[in-house]
């Protein structure tokens, strides 16, 4: 029988402004028992090696939120978190450090709740009737415990926290929009601290120790900014490209269906494949559109593809807050499909894959259709040995997850099995966000400065691992890498779709291109 380890490995973050000229990690060994937290590893840690860490303590049952740091990159509360071997203990990030664990919050709050004015400037509106699900939002969100673990992992908050207030804030202004009580103009004050900035990447209601989905009441924000008309350019802009060219991108529906020609498509199928606005949106794109339709013949996979046919699948428009027009469009593009007699979608774009799978079938009456990435299906024919990959020469990769294939949909280790099986290639994994990151949420920003800084921060961390060749899944993420590597001046920086990647390494269609 094996021996129960009884001791693990912490590295700590340590720092001390007054007398540090730079923070370090000390690494400490410490006794271990079942369901040991943060708080009491710390504590041990400080009995038993005189460490002096300085952290945070309040309550102690996950009420009071003073105790938020950071365990292995996420935000955890030290009382309720529970430690393993290995794991680095670090502040909340986004804040000065006073001293190892323990931030300054206080210029953040007072900044913060200087823009909510809660001491309500300005002219009342009058009473505005709540629904009911927004006082349901409204009631959830009370219960937040101001811990800013949200606002310490919200990429538009500590990259561009001029652009957008952050979620722990932006829920206090959400709160009183819903309050049937309220009667000051709560949307115009969202929508001018940043309400169309957040990219939606629902990092803060993955991290929430109380379970509020920040993101839903942003959405939900979203939808009363619409109904009163109170909308940023950036979102007006996509809004008239879908309205007018049937595409987020506003690229023209010819220019969209041009990778096809030739490749001589039916438009009738069982199997369709959902090329996507995002794909088709660029030259670059629209070959990897290529490059994954001959891997899937490859495979004995026929595809029809709609060509001039196929619309924009609407998430953008959920997103945004126009409820009405999603439902809408959802009901409109299911109707196609079926007069096409559709059975499955194979889709590329990850989060036109969320749409199919997650929103077409709360707008779309007696949708359920089988809706599968050309990731799962690749996988899945790996595994059943029916498809060989080719060495393309030893390489070493950083692999991204795509924000919606790795949240959303929970599809992570694909990707990594499928980059596994290519002889000479080794993947390599960033240090933090493991298939929780914000880049192809980036596009969601209505103010498209905070996407890039996002992705320049992402490309930052991919590329800390010393390796230059990053690899993703998603035509957004692949276009904000390469922007981001472009704005850094990283010429030495390849960025490549998986399915290029495949490509290469499968010999009839290496052939091809
Ligand atoms: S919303 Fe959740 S994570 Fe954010 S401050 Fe409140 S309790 Fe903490
Ligand atoms: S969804 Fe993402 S961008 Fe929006 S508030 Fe939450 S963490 Fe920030
Ligand atoms: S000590 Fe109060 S929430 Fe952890």
């Amino acid at each position: 029988m094996v021996e129960e380890k009884r001791t693990i490995r912490l590295k700590v973050f340590r720092f001390n402004p007054v007398v540090d000229s730079e923070p370090r990690y000390e690494t400490y060994e410490t006794s271990w028992l079942p369901s040991l937290t943060v708080s009491m590893a710390l504590d041990q840690i400080n009995r038993d090696h005189r460490a002096n860490i300085a952290f945070r303590k309040g309550c102690r049952e996950a009420t009071c939120g003073a105790c938020c740091i950071t365990v292995d990159g996420f935000p955890e509360l030290a009382c309720r978190g529970i430690v393993k071997d290995g794991d680095f203990i670090d502040p909340i990030q986004g804040f000065e450090v006073i001293k190892d664990l323990v931030v300054d919050r206080t210029k953040s709050t007072s900044d913060a709740f200087r823009k909510i004015k809660y001491g309500r400037e300005g002219q009342p509106i009058g009473f505005v009737p709540a629904k009911a699900e927004e006082i349901e939002v409204s009631r959830k969100l009370t219960i937040c415990i101001d811990c800013h673990g949200c606002n310490s992992i919200c990429p538009p908050m500590l990259y561009t926290s001029e652009k957008f207030i952050g979620p722990m804030y932006m829920l206090n202004i959400v709160r009183s929009m819903f309050n049937p009580l309220e009667d000051y103009d709560r949307v115009t004050q969202a929508v001018d601290v940043g309400l169309y900035n957040c990219t939606l990447c629902r990092h803060c209601t993955i991290v929430c120790p109380k379970n509020i989905d920040v993101a839903d009441g942003i959405i939900l924000a979203r939808r009363r900014a619409v109904e009163k008309g109170i909308i940023s350019d950036g979102v007006k802009e996509v809004f008239e490209n879908i309205t007018k060219t049937d595409s987020f991108s506003g690229v023209s529906v010819d220019e969209r269906a041009s990778w096809a020609k030739g490749l001589n498509l039916p438009k009738k199928g069982d199997i369709l494949l959902f090329a996507s606005c995002h794909y088709t949106a660029t030259e670059e794109t629209r070959n990897i559109l290529k490059v994954a339709t001959v891997i899937l013949q490859s495979l004995g996979l026929d595809v029809a593809y709609l060509h001039e046919e196929e619309p924009c699948c609407g998430a953008p428009l959920y997103l945004y807050g126009y409820e009405k027009e999603f439902g809408e469009k959802a009901r409109k593009t299911k109707e196609t499909l079926d007069k096409q007699g559709v059975d499955e979608i194979l889709t590329l774009s990850p989060i036109c894959t969320y749409a199919f799978r997650e929103l077409y079938p709360k707008y779309a009456k007696n949708f359920d259709l089988n809706v599968k990435t050309f990731i799962e299906v690749f996988a899945e024919k790996l595994k059943a040995g029916d498809v060989k990959l080719n060495s393309v020469g030893k390489k070493a990769v950083v692999y991204h997850d795509s924000s919606h294939l790795a949240k959303f949909l929970g599809i992570v280790d694909e990707p990594r099995q499928i980059l596994g099986s290519i002889p000479g290639v080794k993947t390599v994994e960033p240090r933090y966000y493991h298939g929780i990151n914000a880049i192809s949420d980036g596009y969601m920003a209505a103010d498209k400065d905070v996407g890039l800084e996002i992705a320049k921060k992402r490309l930052e961390q991919l590329l800390d691992t010393g390796v230059n060749t990053v690899v993703t899944t998603g035509a957004s993420d692949l276009e904000w890498l390469r922007k981001a590597a472009q704005s850094l001046g990283r010429k030495d920086v390849e960025v490549i779709d998986l399915i290029e990647l495949i490509g290469r390494s499968i010999k009839e269609v290496r052939q091809n291109f």
